[in-house]
């Protein structure tokens, strides 16, 4: 293992809602989440729609307080500081998103979209500003002539880019990228994911990326966790877990997507049923109302997540 820039342990979000007839209710979005992003590399996160991955990168990234854990960011805790301190810490931390337009103002123009993060920090003049900007354009591969135009001129690939620039401007260790080419045109994908690859070369970037796809996750990434409905059910080596997942939920999702492999030789595991609601979980192990292998233990238990060989971890009996 290498050094890490995050140790988080034990991390656990409830968000309160109002059920039917205005009853109280909890949404358990994370649920005791413990996991270690080594320095430089590309830490993967899976799993379906809801199961509480863009939660857990908000824990990580302070801007959800958890209701228990601890967050250890570059060797400093981060749950219990002041939101000025928390606002430093900040600067090193940065994310982009899945759908670029929504995220980039449509009335401001490049320099003001990418200075942004620059002009809220101060000590800059129009001047060092400018040149930063023009320094990230050509980082992420944007002509300088971008300086001047608005995002509706430019493709959803070029607007992740922009976005990835102002995710730059403050050089951040720790780079959040949340499902970062879900919605672009298949035939960008290559080109943003190399990107955010070389970047990392250069700058030695730490990433947490987010996805449903494990395709990408298993292409990209060194470290990987399977979440499902707020728990980790499977981590580790990613390559280890490709190869080889235990966990009857990760061999579904893994499933699913080498069935378009010539040479497959796993059989496609289709999932009975919906995922259940994050409000009323099931008991015991919280995915063995759709698990294929379910024994009735699965229902009264949950299971810890226990190791299966070296850097391979994963919960289920
Ligand atoms: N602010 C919030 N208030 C109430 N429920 C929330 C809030 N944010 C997320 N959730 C719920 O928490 C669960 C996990 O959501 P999320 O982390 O966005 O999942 P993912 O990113 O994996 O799709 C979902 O059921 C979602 O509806
Ligand atoms: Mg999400």
């Amino acid at each position: 293992m290498g050094e890490p820039l995050i140790l988080a342990a034990n991390l656990s979000v409830d968000f309160p809602v109002r059920g039917a007839l205005g009853k109280k209710k909890k949404v358990h979005a994370v649920s005791d989440v413990s996991l270690t992003i080594e320095k430089g590399k590309t830490f993967g996160l899976v799993g379906e729609s809801g199961c509480g991955k863009t939660t857990l990168a908000n824990l990580l990234l302070g801007l959800v307080k958890p209701d228990a854990g601890s967050i250890l960011f570059d060797g400093k805790e981060i749950t219990d500081i002041s939101q000025k301190q928390l606002k430093i810490v900040r600067r090193d931390m940065q994310m982009i998103f899945q759908d670029p337009l929504s995220s980039l103002n449509p009335r401001f123009n490049i320099f003001r979209i990418i200075s942004e993060p620059l002009f809220i920090r101060g000590g800059y003049t129009r001047k060092q500003m400018e040149a930063r900007v023009l320094e990230l354009l050509e980082l992420v591969g944007l002509p300088a002539s971008s300086l001047h135009r608005y995002p509706s001129d430019f493709s959803g690939g070029q607007r992740q880019r922009i976005g990835i620039a102002r995710a730059l401007a403050l050089n951040p260790k720790f780079l959040v990228c949340d499902e970062p080419v879900s919605a672009l045109d298949v035939s960008v994908h290559a080109q943003i994911l190399n990107l955010l690859m070389d970047l990392q070369k250069e700058l030695s970037i730490t990433y947490l990326f987010i996805s449903h796809n494990l395709a990408v996750v298993r292409d990209i990434c060194q470290s990987v966790a399977v979440m499902y409905l707020g728990k980790v059910v499977e981590t580790g080596n990613a390559q280890t877990i490709f190869d080889h997942p235990v966990h009857p939920y990760t061999q579904s999702l893994l499933s699913a997507v080498l069935d378009v492999d010539a040479d497959n030789k796993r059989e496609r595991i289709i999932l009975q049923g919906d995922i259940p609601s994050p409000i009323d979980l099931p008991t015991g192990c919280r995915f063995h109302t759709r698990c294929p292998n379910a024994r009735p233990e699965c229902a009264i238990h949950s299971p810890e997540l226990r190791e299966i060989e070296s850097h391979h971890r994963a919960a289920c009996y």
